[in-house]
């Protein structure tokens, strides 16, 4: 097997002045804290610009490692499918969607499950699938996969079937109609919002205090609860907050936040950080105290995506990074309620997507 002679410097104990790998990984908490500090955010939607792929007419990368974002390993994009068009079919790892806008169904091992604005779709790992617009209008989705992670540990695979591109009618019209929201023999594998229960029932995490009145108003989408298994990818809530309203203060491992419809700002780490409908907050996997504020006139709707991985380490070490409730002055847990006057006193954020600090 070919070895490098950087691998063989590693293993050397401090040969030349290079740092032995031992050296590096008691190095490696304080490095990895201190980048949280110099990282993005907030994915800005309005700087990103679209590309076109094999699968996607309009496509836009907007959460990942890859653009500078200390994730654990999970990507998320956004994709626009023209009016009379259809996406790529592909197969790759889990995948969760949630459809932004627009109308029509997405052919998912063999199966057909239409969708509207406000469906959520769950794609087991390594199932064929395919998204068509049968509406009028472009139609967009966000997308969720953990192709990062896979990637590190040797089992990323993305296999293209066939190209995005117009649709014939008469293969439209060959396509039977959907006859349920299950998988044959199978999971769930759709949701509509208007479906979406507002208690979650027996799930387990939203019986932690760290969980108890975090929001004014959560619905629960790709849940076991709902019938759905995720295993490393969901696309779990959509939390609202009306106006003057701030969501309750908690800390915990990582989660990304997409903002549905209004403008506010999170204090994540007493930093603030501004953002408006299209952004991606991303909440990184530091156990930063954070709180939400929607200081608008119109209510905030924030689609929350949460990645297995991160229960994965909780299980590891629960009395590290289980979820845990933050409390003020007097130990009184901050929960969602009305912005006072004084509740806010964070620091804007230096940092804007991309990685640079302003200067200014
Ligand atoms: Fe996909
Ligand atoms: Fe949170």
């Amino acid at each position: 097997m070919a070895c490098s002679f950087g691998s063989l410097v590693k293993n050397a104990v401090g040969s030349n002045g290079v740092a032995n790998f031992y050296d590096e990984w008691l190095a490696a908490g304080e490095r990895i804290q201190g980048a949280f500090r110099n990282s993005p955010m907030v994915a800005r939607d309005a700087d990103i610009p679209w590309i076109r792929t094999r699968q996607d007419a309009k496509v836009k990368l907007m959460v990942s490692n890859s653009l500078g974002f200390p994730t654990m390993g999970g990507t998320v994009l956004k994709g626009e499918i023209p009016a009379g068009w259809h996406t790529g079919k592909h197969a790759h790892g889990e995948e969760s969607l949630h459809i932004l806008r627009g109308r029509g169904f997405s052919v998912i091992d063999g199966q057909r499950f239409d969708w509207h604005e406000g469906s959520t779709l769950q794609v087991p790992y390594r199932a064929a699938h395919q998204h068509f617009n049968t509406g009028g209008e472009p139609a967009q989705y966000l997308s969720a996969m953990c192709f990062e992670l896979e990637e590190f540990v040797r089992l990323a695979k993305l296999e293209q079937l066939e190209d995005c591109g117009a649709t014939d009618p008469a293969e439209l019209a060959a396509i039977p109609p959907q006859a349920s929201e299950y998988l044959r023999d199978g999971p769930r594998a759709l949701i509509h919002l208007e479906d979406a229960p507002t208690d979650p029932g027996d799930e387990p995490t939203a019986q932690l205090a760290a969980n108890q009145k975090q929001h004014h108003l959560t619905k629960y989408l790709v849940f076991p609860r709902n019938g759905f298994k995720p295993a490393s990818v969901a696309m779990a809530h959509v939390f609202e907050e009306p106006p003057g309203h701030h969501s309750g203060r908690h800390k915990h491992l990582e989660a990304m936040l997409y903002v549905l419809s209004g403008e506010g700002h999170s204090e994540m780490g007493g930093v603030r950080q501004r953002w408006q409908a299209g952004d991606l907050l991303h909440v990184p996997p530091a156990m930063w105290e954070h709180e939400h504020f929607n200081e608008g006139d119109k209510a905030c709707r924030l689609l929350r995506i949460q990645f297995g991985i991160r229960f994965w380490f909780t299980n590891i070490w629960p009395d590290g990074y289980t979820s845990r409730r933050a409390t003020d002055e007097l130990g009184r847990p901050i929960q969602a309620g009305r912005i006072e006057a004084d509740a806010n006193a964070a620091v804007e954020s230096p940092v804007e997507a991309g990685g640079a600090a302003l200067t200014s």
